[in-house]
């Protein structure tokens, strides 16, 4: 644990005039924590955060963020560098192992993952259970948390061995996963990976080459892949990686916890979100009907939102998006060079939001999602796949950070506790002397 400051927050409570030093701990880089572990102990109280926008669950040497500043950093090189001048692979033994290996650890890395990307052939058995139109996330869920039902070998998650094990092959076989989910959908057969071919090759041979056709490789698409691969990698404590700390608090199965970072990273309001940019950019049509369609963003009475606009944590640009939009670019140029239309929405789109007084007063600019749909749909990857994508890149980030849950000695099992708002205590009512009472209306949900 980082130094303990001795700078502390005094709290008291003002009707007796008890008061608490809360001591404060600082990080390497950004805000202080107040440290409320005895919080309840000693006031009775709670404290209570709703959606955790002040709250920090862990200690991470991973991943930074600076929202304001529109930094991102992985285990403290910025993602731009990486982006430029490393490779996925290289950000994957990065994020896992704390440091940028030598070029003997990242070929021996690179042989171990390569060596893993198969799966058993009983996995393609789960798959017929699913309809032909089932989306592909809820494939992944189902197809990865049957990966628990499988490697008896390695599931001491206190074993830092059987760890390392359980992460390598969820690195190196979400992708197959993935493409095998792909082709069921489409009913195509199944294309098993390649040792020869790098990972974003593999995973694009995986997804379009058939039997009868091996897929070109396009080192420009290849490329373009490697890159939005890194720069969905990991992200610090957002949803889908919260959830896999706080399945993984359990002691749960590594595998059975990556599938409920897949389930949360579904949500369109997260991973899910690229998906929901490209049937926006669809939906509106038209460069010039994104004024009406920013205005309705716009309305408080309207549920509709700019996909893709907007981050808890970035009240800048989100670094990711800058990157992003230069991929997009180089990707439409060698597909032909006609600008997508999609993509001349999407200019128009953040011009006019990042103009508007409401975008402007509330810091909401384009993240992660606001590009990535308009090349993986350049690339030939339907949009239900979106997320799928999105899942196969943040598996590095979601073991690394299970690794560092269980590796943190102050980890214990994660139990939030709440505000209890409902009936006080009551006794039990026989049917016959019950009346009927009126169903109070919910309140509307937050768009
Ligand atoms: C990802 O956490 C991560 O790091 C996630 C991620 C990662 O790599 O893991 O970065 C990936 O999930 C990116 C975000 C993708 N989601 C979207 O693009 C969906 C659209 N954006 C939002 O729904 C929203 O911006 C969130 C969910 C991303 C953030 O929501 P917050 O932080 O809870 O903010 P909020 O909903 O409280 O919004 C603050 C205000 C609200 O207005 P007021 O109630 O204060 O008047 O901004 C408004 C919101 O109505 N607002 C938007 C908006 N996003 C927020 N208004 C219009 N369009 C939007 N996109």
């Amino acid at each position: 644990m980082s130094k303990t400051k001795p700078r502390t927050y005094t709290l008291t409570e003002d009707s007796t005039g008890k008061s608490w030093k809360l001591p404060v701990t600082s990080g390497t880089l950004g805000p202080d924590v107040i440290d409320v572990r005895k919080l309840y102990a000693d006031t009775g109280c709670f404290t209570y955060d709703p959606g955790f926008t002040s709250t920090g669950s862990c200690e991470s040497k991973i991943t930074y963020i600076d929202g304001d500043e529109g930094v991102l950093l992985y285990r403290g090189y910025p993602i731009e560098q990486l982006a430029e001048k490393s490779d996925f692979m290289e950000v994957c033994y990065l994020l896992l192992r704390g440091e940028l290996p030598t070029a003997e650890q990242k070929t021996r890395f690179e042989m171990d993952i390569t060596y893993h990307t198969m799966v058993q052939e009983q996995m393609q058995m789960f798959l017929r259970g699913f309809r032909r139109d089932a989306h592909p996330m809820a494939v992944m869920c189902g197809m990865v948390g049957a990966l628990s039902a499988f490697y008896h070998d390695s599931t001491d998650i206190n074993n830092p061995r059987h760890r390392m094990v359980s992460s390598y092959r969820m690195i190196a076989k979400m992708p197959t996963i993935a493409a095998l989910a792909y082709k069921y959908t489409i009913g195509q057969p199944y294309v098993y990976p390649k040792n020869t071919l790098n990972y974003a090759e593999n995973f694009l041979h995986m997804l379009f080459s058939t039997p009868c056709e091996e897929y070109k490789i396009d080192p420009v698409l290849a490329k373009a892949m490697d890159i939005i691969l890194i720069l969905h990698a990991d992200h610090e404590q957002n949803a889908s990686t919260s959830t896999v700390r706080l399945a993984g608090s359990s002691g749960a199965n590594p595998f059975a916890c990556i599938s409920a970072g897949i389930a949360s990273l579904w949500g369109p309001a997260h991973g899910g979100a690229n998906e929901a940019v490209l049937n926006m950019l669809a939906e509106i049509g038209d460069p010039k009907n994104t004024k009406k369609f920013v205005n309705k963003a716009k309305d408080k009475n309207d549920s509709f939102r700019l996909m893709g606009f907007g981050h808890r944590v970035y009240k800048n640009f989100d670094p990711r998006s800058r990157v992003m939009q230069k991929a997009c670019h180089s990707v439409l140029k060698k597909l032909g060079g006609k600008n997508e239309p999609l993509l001349d929405i999407a200019l128009e789109l953040e011009q006019i939001a990042l103009k508007d007084d409401y975008f402007i007063s509330k810091k909401l600019y384009p993240n992660v999602d606001f590009y990535s749909g308009i090349i993986f749909k350049a690339m030939g990857i339907p949009t239900s796949m979106f997320t799928v994508l999105f899942a196969v890149a943040r598996t590095v980030g979601w073991v690394s950070q299970w690794n560092e849950m269980i590796e943190d000695p102050s980890q214990k099992i994660g139990r939030p506790r709440q505000i209890y708002t409902g009936e006080a205590q009551r006794d039990y009512v026989a049917v016959g002397k019950r009346v009927s009472t009126p169903v109070k209306a919910k309140s509307k949900a937050k768009k």
